[in-house]
C-alpha cells in the first residue's frame, strides 16, 4: 500500500494515520469538516512529539511521518488511495453514506474497509461499489500502542482482498487474528458484556466505581478495571456496540445497562468528554461515585 485514506479523525481514525504514516505510508485524512482533519493532525504532531521526548522515535522520523500525513476536506483525492479506512462515529446509518460517496472515488483495484467495532461487515458491504472488496479491519484504542488487529471478510469478501487487507495489518507491526462476521466479532463479544455487567454492578449499588476496576485489576489481573475502560473507549461508543449486539441477536442478556444509558445522556462520554465514570479535570482521574 502506498496511499492510505482514513475518514474520521477521532480518537481511531487519529491513531490510525499515525501509525500508518510512521509504517512509510502516505495518509490522506479527512473528517465532517477540514478543521476537524486539521485537529486531528495537530494531536498526532504532540503525540509524535511525546514519542521523541521519551526516546522511541527520533525528531527526524516524527517530522517525516507528520509530512505523510494530508487533512483533507472531501473524497475527491481518495481516488489516489489503495485502500480507504472507515474509521466514523458507530452509527450505521453514517457509515453507510461514507461507503457510498467515498465508494464513488474508490479505485478499481482499491479495498475500501471499516474499523466497526461492532456492526455487521456483510451488511454495510451493501452500500460500497464492490462487496468483493469490502472487510472490517479492526484496530484497538490506542492504535499505535495496541498490538492487535482484528480482520472481518464478509460473506461477498475476495480470498483476495481478505489477503491483502491481512499482509497490510501485518506490515504495520501488529498481529492479527481473523474473525467470522457474528456481532462484536471476537474481542468485543468478550469485552463489552463485561463492560456493560459492571455499570450494572455499579447502579445496583454493590460496589462503588474506584472498588469495581481494583476487583477486576487486583482479582483478575486486568491492567485497567473495566469502568476506566469503558472511559478509555468512550460511553457512547460503549453503547452503540451493546445496542448492537442487542439488537442483531435479539438476546436480553445483552441489555444497557440503564446507568450506561444515563451517563451518555448527560453527555459524560469518557477520557475524550473531561468526564466519565471518572472526572479528568484534575491532576489524576477522580472517580465521580
Ligand atoms: N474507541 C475505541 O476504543 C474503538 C476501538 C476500535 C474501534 N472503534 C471504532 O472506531 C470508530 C470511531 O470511534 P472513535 O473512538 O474514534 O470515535 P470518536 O468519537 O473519537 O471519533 C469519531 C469521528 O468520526 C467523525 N465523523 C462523524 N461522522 C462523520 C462523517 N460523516 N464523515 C467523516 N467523519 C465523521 C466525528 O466527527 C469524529 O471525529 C467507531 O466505529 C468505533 O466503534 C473504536
Amino acid at each position: 500500500m502506498r496511499t492510505v485514506a482514513v475518514i474520521g479523525a477521532g480518537q481511531m481514525g487519529s491513531g490510525i494515520a499515525q501509525t500508518v504514516a510512521q509504517h512509510g505510508i502516505k495518509v490522506l485524512l479527512s473528517d465532517v469538516e477540514l478543521a476537524l482533519a486539521e485537529k486531528a493532525v495537530a494531536g498526532i504532531d504532540k503525540a509524535l512529539a511525546r514519542l521523541v521526548s521519551r526516546d522511541k522515535i527520533t525528531p527526524d522520523e516524527a517530522s517525516a511521518a507528520l509530512a505523510r500525513i494530508t487533512p483533507v476536506a472531501d473524497y475527491a483525492p481518495m481516488a489516489e488511495a489503495d485502500l480507504i479506512i472507515e474509521a466514523a462515529t458507530e452509527r450505521e446509518e453514517i457509515k453507510r453514506k461514507i461507503f457510498e460517496a467515498a465508494g464513488k472515488v474508490l479505485r478499481e483495484d482499491a479495498i475500501m474497509a471499516s474499523n466497526t467495532s461492532s456492526i455487521p461487515i456483510t451488511r454495510m458491504a451493501t452500500s460500497s461499489p464492490d462487496p468483493k472488496r469490502f472487510i472490517g479491519l479492526h484496530f484497538f484504542n490506542p492504535v499505535p500502542v495496541m498490538g492487535l488487529i482484528e480482520v472481518i471478510p464478509g460473506l461477498a469478501t475476495a480470498k483476495e482482498t481478505t489477503a491483502r487487507t491481512r499482509m497490510f495489518a501485518e506490515s504495520l507491526g501488529k498481529q492479527v487474528v481473523m474473525a467470522e462476521d457474528e456481532p462484536g466479532f471476537v474481542v468485543n463479544r468478550i469485552l463489552l458484556p463485561m463492560i456493560n455487567e459492571a455499570v450494572f454492578v455499579l447502579g445496583q449499588g454493590t460496589a462503588n466505581i474506584a472498588d469495581i476496576d481494583k476487583g477486576c485489576r487486583l482479582g483478575l489481573n486486568h491492567p485497567m478495571g473495566p469502568l476506566e475502560l469503558a472511559d478509555f473507549v468512550g460511553l457512547d461508543t460503549c453503547l452503540d456496540i451493546v445496542r448492537v449486539l442487542y439488537n442483531t441477536t435479539g438476546d436480553s442478556k445483552y441489555r444497557p445497562a440503564p446507568l450506561l444509558v444515563k451517563y451518555v445522556e448527560a453527555g459524560w462520554l469518557g477520557r475524550k468528554a473531561g468526564r466519565g465514570f471518572y472526572d479528568y479535570s484534575g491532576d489524576a482521574p477522580v472517580p465521580t461515585r
